[in-house]
């Protein structure tokens, strides 16, 4: 890790905060539901531990050009822990003053009043994405979330009036009881009330062997898999016809959007906090479960809270499991990065930037890809791989060719499309 100190590379902070007050029955994220406040504070004395620890391996003049608070549920915790949570990261981190920084929370808008907005844009935030999934009484009803229309518009509309540059919502499709007319509903209602800058529509997995919230969802009760493939096609084209540009991997931004303009400019980044315009960022991530990134290393932290209080009461990083790179990995995530933010490749580049002939060293997954030129999902050019449109809706699966993890894992029902 103390290899990371001698890089000038800009910082990425990401902060989890697992908890939440309900428990909403599709959740695949890591959490802790409780309805006791008072919870909340030793996690944060912990967090300020290991800010202090992981700031200690780090040069000073790192300028943190990303932060992120995920959970869980970020407002969870009150207004004063807020306040110190920040000024902690500030007294060991060298955080943006200009508002230059891209510094985003995810909002539950049953979880936020008014002043805990007008309090986030005092910190620094200037982005939030607001979770809220489908708007149908029935739906909702079925997931345990019940989240009346005003209460997220009230959400958004004091997110604009605070000054937040770039607001974003989240849906889910795959849940129970959504159909194609249905879920119009709930896309109306986002294009025309929230208007919000970006939308993620993201796919539901229903692995409840996994998650066990996802067990009180009723098998029975989901879309057939037609029936999805249906829903996302009439969300691609409704959210296209209303403006929005398909940026890939469930994300639309409207065409003014940062993300878009870095996308037409080819300069639109992926890492784990999802599409960026700032590009390689080394990740620090805090608290419980979080995946930092430094240089070419992945690490995360133990997922539950005992775990996490004991190392870090014990002056230890809390980090249960790492990997570093080999060349092989670093080039495959060069290859997948490029195909995920730009639909397109060159492999003469990359044949210059990694010394290799891109065509012997990816025989096989040339061939694979061939089959998918065949059905028109991609070109195969003499030196560059061009994603069609009709592939831009597949391009995890794309991108999956020229991961040989997955390849040697038995396990790849996890990015299953469908
Ligand atoms: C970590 S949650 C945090 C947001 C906040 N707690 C809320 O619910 O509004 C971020 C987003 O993950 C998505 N999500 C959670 N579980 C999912 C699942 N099983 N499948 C697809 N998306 C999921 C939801 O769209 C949710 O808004
Ligand atoms: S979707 Fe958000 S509020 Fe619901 S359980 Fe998951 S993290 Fe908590």
């Amino acid at each position: 890790m103390s290899r990371a100190a001698a890089q000038p590379t800009p910082l990425s902070l990401y902060f989890h905060i697992p908890f939440c007050d309900t428990v909403c029955f599709y959740c695949g994220c890591n959490k802790v539901v409780t309805k006791r406040r008072e919870k909340a504070a030793p996690y944060l004395e912990r967090v300020h531990k290991e800010i202090a620890m992981q700031a200690a391996l780090f040069d000073d003049n790192r300028v943190v050009e990303q932060l992120h608070w995920g959970g869980g549920t970020p407002t969870f915790i009150s207004h004063d822990e807020m306040r110190e949570l920040m000024r902690v990261t500030r007294e060991h981190f060298q955080l943006c003053d200009d508002d230059k920084g891209e510094y985003s929370i995810e909002i539950d808008p049953r979880e936020v009043s008014e002043k805990t907005i007008a309090l986030l844009r005092e910190l620094g935030f200037n982005r939030m994405s607001f979770g809220v999934q489908d708007i149908d009484p029935i739906v909702q009803k079925a997931v345990n979330r019940i989240q009346p229309n005003d209460v997220t518009l009230a959400a958004v509309n004091s997110a604009r009036k605070h000054g937040f540059k770039s607001l974003s919502v989240d849906l889910i499709y795959g849940l129970p009881f959504q159909s194609v007319d249905r879920f119009d509903k709930t896309l109306d209602w986002v294009i025309e009330e929230a208007a919000p800058d970006r939308l993620s529509v993201f796919n539901y997995a229903h692995l409840p062997e996994m998650f066990k919230p996802q067990r009180r969802i009723n098998a029975e009760d989901l879309p057939p898999p037609e029936e999805k493939l249906n829903i996302l096609h009439h969300a691609i084209n409704k959210l296209t016809d209303a403006g929005y540009v398909y940026i890939g991997m469930d994300h639309f931004a409207k065409p003014n959007d940062e993300l878009a303009v870095a996308q037409r400019e080819g300069s639109l980044y992926r890492n784990f906090q999802g599409y960026s315009t700032h590009a390689d960022c080394d990740l620090i991530a805090i608290g419980n479960t979080s995946i930092g990134k430094v240089g070419n290393t992945y690490s995360q932290n133990v997922k539950t809270l005992e775990e996490y209080y004991d190392l870090v009461d014990a002056d230890k990083l809390p980090i249960y499991r790492g990997i570093e790179l080999n060349a092989n990995d670093v080039l495959r995530r060069e290859v997948i990065t490029q195909l995920i933010c730009h639909f397109g490749l060159d492999m003469s580049k990359i044949d210059k930037q990694f010394n290799i002939k891109f065509k012997d060293y990816f025989k096989t997954e040339l061939e694979e890809l061939a089959t998918m030129q065949n059905d028109g999902l991609v070109k195969i050019q003499d030196r560059r791989i061009e994603v069609q449109p009709a592939g831009h809706l597949l391009i995890r699966n794309v991108c999956m060719v020229f991961d040989d993890h997955l390849r040697q894992s038995k396990e790849q029902r996890f990015s299953k499309v469908i």
